[in-house]
């Protein structure tokens, strides 16, 4: 079979990363375009895959002669408008990174733009979806092993960061309730299998002040209840002093499974005078990694079977919809009730 020819538009932190996946680990997929606005980036990826288009216009990727596919890990602010235009342009295959948009009005008109292509294969990076631990409490929770779910709990901690970089990244992010915890409202719907009913939330700058002066928070509890009557707790942290932390524990009538409970990046324990020490991850991509691998590879999967993806447009959706609604709910008190 031949190759899927892949443009990937973005180089950063996570577009090398998925360039890198595409190159390297996936066999049935070739880095054929790379697009950054960024010139040292684009010289990087030519050293590492020497791809046969490198350029700065991401309209360049939307030929579809020459590519049957297209990955978008740009700024989240970009996404809209690179989605809208892929899609507008004909392109076929995508894949984007969360979130869909930043606002109503943008996932709003990708969802129309989304529904009114044909044929189209759309995937959206909640990458924890690919994770074997999650994968495997989720199917134990269908087969019935703790009874009728009740409760959720999860917890989001970031490794603490540098202040300025921090408060650099705030405006552009869509803030912390929007970026950080993303994922774990799709993860809440992919376990309760079910919609958010209710939302409220509490939460505030404990770590680092220069957030105020951006209208944004660090650390955040939100309290969810689905329709199905699931409770949800999410917690989430930008200053966690031991590295990332990622826990779940979902607990049923019948009984409970944890995952994750602790994140350590080693199976050594170093012991003294002191105790015990085991380091734990540093930072989220060392505990997701195999994630980014295993999603890009089910969306390659997906454009070869013509199958629809595991995440579609829809899920990417209600994520951005409801991160609005628990922001709206923390910043003014509120208990927002969906309709
Ligand atoms: N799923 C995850 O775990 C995860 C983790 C980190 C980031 N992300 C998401 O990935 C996306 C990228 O984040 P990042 O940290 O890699 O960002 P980054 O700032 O490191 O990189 C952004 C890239 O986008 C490119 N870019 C921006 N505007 C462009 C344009 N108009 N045309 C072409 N290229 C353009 C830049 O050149 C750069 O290569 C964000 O949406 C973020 O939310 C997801």
């Amino acid at each position: 079979m031949e190759k899927k020819r892949l443009g990937i538009i973005g180089l950063g932190r996570l577009g090398f990363e998925h360039a890198s996946n595409i190159h390297h680990n996936i066999h049935e997929a070739e880095l054929t375009a790379v697009c950054s606005v960024v010139e040292k980036e684009l010289e990087t990826a030519k050293e590492h895959f020497n791809p046969e288009i490198i350029t700065k216009n991401y309209r360049d990727l939307f030929d579809t002669e020459k590519l049957d596919g297209i990955v978008i890990a740009t700024n989240s602010q970009t996404h809209c408008e690179i989605i809208c235009a892929a899609v507008e342009a004909g392109v076929k295959n995508i894949y984007t990174e969360k979130p869909l948009g930043l606002s109503m009005d943008e996932i709003v008109k990708i969802k129309e733009t989304v529904e009114s292509a044909e044929g189209l294969i759309f995937q959206v990076g909640y990458n924890h979806r690919f994770d074997k631990n999650l994968m495997e409490a989720k199917q134990k929770i269908d087969d019935g092993f703790i009874g009728k779910p009740i409760l959720i709990r999860m917890e989001s901690r970031d490794q603490a960061g540098i202040e300025e970089f921090i408060v650099k990244f705030s405006p552009t992010s869509g803030g912390f309730i929007a970026d950080m915890m993303t994922h774990d409202y799709d993860t809440a719907r992919w376990f309760t299998g079910s919609e958010a009913d209710t939302i409220y939330g509490v939460g505030g700058v404990y770590a680092y002040e220069g957030l105020k002066a951006c209208n944004d928070m660090d650390n955040t509890s939100i309290l969810m209840k689905f329709k199905n009557g699931v409770m949800v707790i999410l917690t989430a942290s930008r200053n966690s002093a031991y590295g990332y932390h990622a826990p779940m524990e979902i607990f049923g009538t019948e009984g409970s499974i944890k995952v994750g409970d602790f994140s350590y990046n080693t199976k050594n324990h170093y012991m003294n005078k002191d105790g015990i020490n085991r380091k734990c991850s540093e930072w989220f991509y060392e505990y997701w990694q195999d994630t980014y691998k295993a999603e890009m590879a089910d969306f390659v999967a997906c454009v070869c079977e013509k199958r629809e993806p595991k995440v579609n447009y829809l899920d990417g959706f209600k994520a951005v919809e409801w991160a609005i609604l628990a922001d709206k709910a923390v910043k003014n008190g509120e208990i927002v009730k969906l309709d």
